[in-house]
């Protein structure tokens, strides 16, 4: 797949601090592609250089094969922006919400009504179109916000960080309408500070602080290159004696650590699904039944964590 975003070597200044310094990336058309990374990290100020609402200090980048500095017109036409800021209309309903800013993109008539519509449908919003925006959810005022970066046919939508400050359900929704519209051949750059949300809908991630691109890659790739493990939790029952099976367990190969708390035995090891088998067979050798297994991939927490030492989320 050809790349729909190139970016090369990206800084920004605010006065003398430099808040994006030197992030070069690209994306494929049909990715979502996630910026995932602390507060303060650099996120918006590269969303809002790519965006064109900033000049970058130096570097460029190409979107659809643009460069936002020589061409932001072109650059413009080519991208969607859903901003962290809802910029709605709280008495005017969803569909006069997309009516407006429909003909602020220089839609007009038949082809206006028809657009809106179907940007209604994509954001599950056809029932509730003609209620005013200030009944809504917080979930349904982003679904709006979505709706607003949609209009124009976008190849590339940027989100950044539509989830934050809503509850639940409203972000379960959230997510869904990203993936939904990937499915439909929508290419996403999607910021955020959740590790959860960047592993859940991203093709690849980068992985921001300090103004940095530190790691870039898929999740496999990035949790490869730092040597994370797999965990095995095994919970045994409260009855049963984990000691002997702690120590069994110990000596088998691909095996780097085992930590005990209560009924619940961690395994670190190289590779879950080798020593599965020897698991389950040194429990039944000693009698032990064991409830339920469960495996945890190394996440984007620990690269984090092992790249900068420090939390994700503090
Ligand atoms: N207009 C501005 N003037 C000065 N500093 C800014 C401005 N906007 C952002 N910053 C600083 O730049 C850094 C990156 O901010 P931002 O891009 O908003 O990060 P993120 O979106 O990842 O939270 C932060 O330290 C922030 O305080
Ligand atoms: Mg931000």
């Amino acid at each position: 797949m050809a790349n729909i975003l190139e970016v090369q070597n990206l800084v920004k200044n605010y006065g003398a601090f430099q808040a994006v310094k030197g992030v070069s990336f690209n994306i494929q058309e049909g990715e979502i592609f996630s910026l995932l990374g602390p507060n303060g990290a650099g996120k918006t100020t590269t969303i809002s250089m790519l965006s064109t609402l900033y000049q970058p200090t130096s570097g460029d980048a190409q979107i659809a094969g643009h460069s936002i500095v020589k061409e932001p017109m072109q650059v413009k036409r080519a991208i969607g922006v859903v901003p962290q800021e809802l910029a709605l209309y709280e008495d005017l309903s969803a569909k006069e919400n997309l009516v407006f800013w429909g003909q602020m993109y220089g839609l007009s008539g038949k082809a206006l009504s028809a657009r809106v519509d179907e940007v209604l449908e994509q954001i599950g919003l056809t029932d509730k179109a003609r209620d005013k925006v200030k009944t809504y959810s917080g979930g349904m005022k982003r679904r709006v916000n979505i709706g607003v970066g949609l209009l124009h046919k976008p190849r590339l939508l940027f989100m950044d960080e539509p989830t934050v400050g809503i509850d639940p359900q409203s972000r379960r929704a959230i997510l869904d309408t990203v993936k939904d519209l990937n499915q439909h051949g929508m290419t996403v750059l999607y910021t955020t500070h959740y590790m959860e949300e960047a592993e859940e809908l991203s093709n690849r991630v980068g992985i921001i602080d300090h103004g940095e691109l530190i790691a870039i890659g898929t999740q496999k790739e990035l949790t490869k290159q730092v040597g994370e493990n797999e965990t095995l939790l095994l919970h045994i029952g409260e009855q049963e004696e984990p000691a002997a099976l702690a120590t069994a367990l110990k000596g088998l190969p691909n095996v780097l650590d085992i930590n005990v708390v209560n009924a619940e035995i961690s395994v670190v090891t190289s590779s879950a699904k080798d020593i599965l088998a020897s698991v389950v067979g040194a429990a039944n050798a000693r009698g032990i039944k064991i409830h339920s297994i469960d495996i945890r991939e190394p996440n984007l927490e620990a690269v984090f964590l092992h790249l900068t030492g420090r939390a994700l989320r503090d």
